[in-house]
């Protein structure tokens, strides 16, 4: 409790453990001043008013983007960084092959060393937060002690933050996850500060025993709004190995039929693969209706009558910008066109307004492009980082269905993955049952996208669409998925399918439209889960003849929807070795049920 009382501080708790946690922070990183966050509009008025007064912020033209803002980030701090992320289990076995791993203690030293003053001649914030409902059964409370403004802004859009949340802990005594935040950049007493302060070293750290995580030297969304990634995803993931539940990459959507039968359907596909789109996708195929109840998170737990619940933990949309446009996600745009919004790294317009590429068909004559260069329809440049970013709040959506606000849930009726590959994957295949569908999972691959620092277009297996997320070993994690149906009844688990909208036909072009179309596979995958449309066992999976398929009204031929859906034995033949070498990585802790299955792929094969 020492150190905090001399730091000028707006807020003293009375929850003697969470006071204290701020003290020893604030004695580690010496911050000018301490200020707890209330989340409040006047609240959002000053921190904004702050990053407009240094140079992060600028205010968009009221008339287009309302109480919204442009941000340009630091050219080197764009994305998530995985190879600076770790999971920093006490057993190095735990962390599993996919994760980066170092002792807790020496990466506990390591980073003190690096937080040693490093909020010197700045504000440490700390934000109470809440993700999920604050009114469900066990809130998953969270604090984040940060000295970046942008990361309280950004936070207040993205989760549910504020005095509320707060009087809750402090009143329960509840457990929270401590998450500590510095883009390690102090101020010695009359040094100019930049734009989007930030530190070359990097370090991205959970402790999942602990619960704890530590983030050091980014300001991006996924290193530094930490209740989002490092929480929901990979602190959660081992909360939900232990407590029976699961926390995943996927969106959340509500699909009505014209008869008013309701649906609902979580989608794991890897970063910047139309997560976001198809959470609020326009359907063209009459009289059907989605509605978004989450574009990036679910925790999905058992329910009381065994079905599978899943909820949306966050409380705004950090979405891609680029490719997001009326034509491709027209419930996007109409979401940010409300204002209340943070725009990092797309490009401004001369009358005050954002753009990026995909935006609109014809792009503006000028524009100050996100590194703050003129750039013209000439220009051989990107105006927008290919990762650039909207984050704004999801009750803005046209779309929201009422059941976001549920604290239970929706019951799944479906399970889709999917990822980014132009050969081998049908638009769609369904599982045979659950393991085979946790198979589908385990073996999800994907070209690379900019969403992460690293080469782009590289296929890689992203297992669930959750590789930069889990937060533990992976083999156990498959474990996980096995044991959700045998310690439960799997006969009422959602059906999986297994689609991919990025098939290419030889000239490069994709095979299926995409975007609103999707909604034709939305209905096959509901059309299956009554039993109304036939599949075709495949060695693969269960795959529709065309005539499966809604196609009326589409733009595309018989033949080139059999292309999208044709299972080819010679791009099998060449996946499978990447299957087993993928596989062969996790030794004893890969569930031999997936072997099993792999076997078999092989045997119908004929390989
Ligand atoms: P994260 O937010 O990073 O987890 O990604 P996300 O899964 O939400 O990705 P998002 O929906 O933002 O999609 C990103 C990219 O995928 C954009 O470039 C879109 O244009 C493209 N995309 C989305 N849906 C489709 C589709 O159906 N077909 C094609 N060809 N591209 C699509
Ligand atoms: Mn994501
Ligand atoms: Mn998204």
């Amino acid at each position: 409790m020492s150190a905090v009382t001399t730091v000028q501080s707006n807020y003293l708790s009375t929850y003697a453990k969470l006071q204290s946690w701020v003290g020893e922070v604030a004695a580690l990183t010496r911050p000018a001043e301490i200020h707890w966050c209330e989340g409040t509009p006047e609240e959002w008025v000053r921190i904004t008013d702050t990053l407009v007064e240094n140079g992060t912020f600028t205010r968009l033209n009221d008339e287009k983007k309302p109480n919204s803002f442009y941000c340009a980030s630091d050219p080197t701090d764009v994305a998530r960084v995985e190879d600076r992320t770790f999971i920093c289990s006490v057993d190095e076995k735990d962390a599993g092959p996919t994760n980066n791993w170092m002792a807790p203690d020496d990466m506990k030293e390591l980073m003190r060393g690096l937080y040693d003053g490093c909020m010197q001649g700045r504000t440490m914030y700390v934000i109470p937060f809440v993700m999920g409902h604050l009114e469900s059964d066990h809130p998953m409370f969270g604090v984040e002690i940060t000295d970046s403004a942008y990361v309280v802004a950004s936070m207040t859009v993205m989760a549910r933050i504020g005095k509320d949340v707060l009087d809750k802990i402090e009143s329960t005594e509840a457990d929270y996850v401590p998450a500590l935040h510095s883009f390690g950049a102090p101020l010695a007493d009359g040094q100019a500060d930049v734009p989007w302060p930030c530190n070359d070293t990097k370090y991205i750290v959970q402790f999942p025993e602990e619960r704890t995580i530590w983030s050091y030297g980014s300001s991006y969304g996924g290193n530094a709004l930490l209740g989002k990634k490092c929480y929901a995803l990979r602190i959660a993931s081992v909360m939900g190995r232990d407590e029976g539940w699961m926390a995943e990459h996927m969106l959340i959507l509500k699909l009505t039929n014209p008869e008013g039968v309701v649906k609902y359907i979580a989608a794991g596909f890897p970063s910047a693969c139309g997560k976001t789109n198809l959470a609020m996708v326009e359907p063209t195929i009459p009289g059907w209706k989605v509605e978004t109840i989450g574009d990036d998170i679910a925790w999905i737990r058992v329910g009381a009558d065994g079905r599978l619940y899943a909820v949306n933990p966050e409380f705004g949309l950090f979405g891609v910008a680029p490719g997001t446009g009326w034509d491709t996600n027209s419930n996007a745009m109409r979401t940010i066109a409300q204002g209340n919004s943070v725009f990092t790294n797309v490009a401004l317009t001369d009358d005050g307004d954002v753009w990026w590429e995909g935006m609109t068909d014809e792009p503006p004559a000028h524009l100050t492009d996100w590194k703050g260069n003129d750039w013209t329809p000439d220009s051989d440049q990107l105006s927008s980082h290919a990762n650039s970013r909207f984050c704004t709040p999801i009750k803005q959506c046209p779309t929201l269905a009422p059941e976001y606000d549920d604290p239970n849930g929706v019951p799944l009726d479906a399970i889709l993955f999917g990822g980014r590959r132009k050969t081998t994957i049908p638009l769609v295949t369904e599982a045979r049952d659950w393991t085979h569908g946790t198979f589908m999972g385990a073996t999800l691959s994907s070209e690379t996208t900019a969403a992460a620092t690293g080469a782009v277009g590289v296929v890689r297996r992203d297992p669930m669409a959750m590789l930069p997320f889990i937060g533990y070993d992976a083999g156990d994690y498959f474990g996980h998925w096995i044991n959700m149906a045998k310690n439960n009844d799997e006969s009422k688990f959602p059906k999986i399918f297994y689609v991919n909208w990025f098939r290419r036909d030889e000239d490069g072009g994709f095979l299926w439209p995409g975007f609103g179309e999707n909604s034709r596979i939305l209905k096959y995958v509901i059309d299956r889960v009554e039993g109304k449309v036939e599949a075709h066992e495949t060695p693969i999976g269960l795959v529709p003849p065309t005539s499966s398929i809604d196609t009326d009204g589409l733009d595309v031929t018989d033949e080139q929807l059999a292309e999208a859906l044709r299972v080819d034995a010679d791009e099998w033949a060449a996946e499978l070795p990447q299957i087993n070498e993928w596989f062969e990585k996790f030794g004893d802790t890969l569930p031999a049920v997936l072997w099993t299955e792999l076997d078999g792929l092989k045997a119908r094969l004929g390989l």
